[in-house]
Parts: structure tokens; C-alpha cells; sequence
């Protein structure tokens, strides 16, 4: 029986993977390396590290930079990103995920926050949603990145569940496959051609219903 769900952040929630997109993309542009749809999506989920080394071997120079270069670029599309951060309201907040946390809430569900993102508190606060995730793993804990499963085995965890006993929520294709790998039940949120292994997709947030998500797991 399912008892519990584990929720990415970016992306699932709001759509700070606008701003990821918007901060990598603009560093790709300075390294001179080739922007595309591809790169993007490979890009979310993966840790930050992860993430400019990917863009750093898709224009081949993993081997141009040090360490210290790195994770000065990596400081650099960091700052971007909380300018982009500094923006967000509650109003922000995708619509419907309010109304199902809700939900959630009153049927006795227990949930928690399974985002790459270092900055995650900040988000989850500017969207005044920090009263809802008293459970949130931190990154810095993780031995290896999204897809990994490792993030969502220690989601349901903190909340005193079994893997099998959570749904996760994700619109990553790695975040997808970590789920999958952990043996929780994998709730796509975007597009079902991108989001091919997911065991259910909503491609709007509005649908996202504890009725609509159990007339799928029946499918
Ligand atoms: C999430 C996002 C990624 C991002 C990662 C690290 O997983 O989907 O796009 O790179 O978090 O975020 P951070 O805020 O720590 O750089
Ligand atoms: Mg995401």
C-alpha cells in the first residue's frame, strides 16, 4: 500500500527548471559549447558538478579545465540562478500542487523532498511551502547523483517507509530512472515522449489527483 510521496523539487513543483535552464544554458554559450533540446534534458536532476561536467564533455573539454576553474563556473551559474531565485512567490507554485499536498495532507500521507538542489530550502521557502516538507534529504549526504536511487530510497526513509510503499515525482528522465531503480512507483510530470519509463505521466500539474493517480496504478 502506498503510504507516502517523494517529491523532485524543480520542475515537479515550480518551474525553477526554467532557471537552470536559463543559468547552464547562458555558461554553455561562454565555453562555446553548442546548446540543445537534448543537453537540456540531460541536464535535469544531475547534481551541479554533474551537470557542468555533461556540458563540459558535450563541447569535448572535460580536460580544458582545473578543479578550480570548475567549480568557479560552477559558483558563476550558481549566483545566476539565485538572482532568478530571488523572484519567486507563491505564486509560483505549479498549478494544482498546492490543492494535492492538500490533499495529501488530509488522507494522512507522508511526504518528502528528494531535489538535487543545494539551494531547495530556499525555493521551498519562497514558495511558503516550507511547512509542508519537515522531510527534505540533503544532497550534500549523497554518495552518487540522480539517477542514482539512492536520493529516493533516503526520501522514504526519513519518513519511515519502505521504498515500495512511496510514489515519486519527478520530470527528469535521470529522476525517472532513480525512482525506478528504487522500486517506488514513478509519476512523470511533463511529457510522456520525453518521460518514457515513468509508470504514469501528467503532462498537467491540475490532473495531478490522488483520484486520478489511483485510477492509473490500477491500469
Ligand atoms: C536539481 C535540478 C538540476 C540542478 C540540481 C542541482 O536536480 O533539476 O537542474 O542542477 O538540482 O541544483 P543546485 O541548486 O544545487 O545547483
Ligand atoms: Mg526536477
Amino acid at each position: 500500500d502506498i503510504k507516502g510521496f517523494v517529491f523532485d523539487l524543480d520542475g515537479v513543483i515550480t518551474d525553477t527548471a526554467q532557471f537552470h535552464t536559463k543559468a547552464w544554458s547562458k555558461l554553455a554559450d561562454q565555453l562555446g559549447v553548442q546548446w540543445s533540446t537534448e543537453l537540456q534534458n540531460g541536464l535535469k536532476g544531475l547534481s551541479r558538478m554533474d551537470s557542468l561536467e555533461l556540458i563540459l564533455k558535450t563541447g569535448n573539454k572535460e580536460n580544458d579545465y582545473s578543479q578550480a576553474e570548475k567549480e568557479k563556473l560552477a559558483t558563476q551559474k550558481n549566483n545566476l540562478y539565485l538572482q532568478f531565485v530571488q523572484t519567486i512567490t507563491p505564486a509560483d507554485i505549479f498549478p494544482g500542487i498546492k490543492e494535492f499536498l492538500d490533499e495529501l495532507n488530509q488522507h494522512g500521507y507522508l511526504m518528502s523532498i528528494a531535489s538535487a538542489s543545494k539551494n531547495a530550502p530556499t525555493v521551498l521557502d519562497k514558495l511558503e511551502l516550507t511547512d509542508y516538507f519537515e522531510h527534505v534529504v540533503d544532497p550534500k549526504t549523497l554518495k552518487r547523483g540522480k539517477p542514482d536511487p539512492e536520493i529516493f530510497i533516503k526520501a522514504a526513509e526519513i519518513i519511515g517507509l519502505k521504498p515500495e510503499q512511496c510514489i515519486g515525482l519527478e520530470d527528469a528522465t535521470a529522476g525517472i530512472a532513480g525512482i525506478n531503480a528504487a522500486n517506488e512507483v514513478s509519476l512523470g510530470v511533463g511529457s510522456p515522449d520525453v518521460l518514457t519509463e515513468a509508470d504514469m505521466v501528467f503532462e498537467d500539474t491540475n490532473k495531478i489527483t490522488l483520484a486520478n493517480i489511483e485510477a492509473n496504478m490500477n491500469k
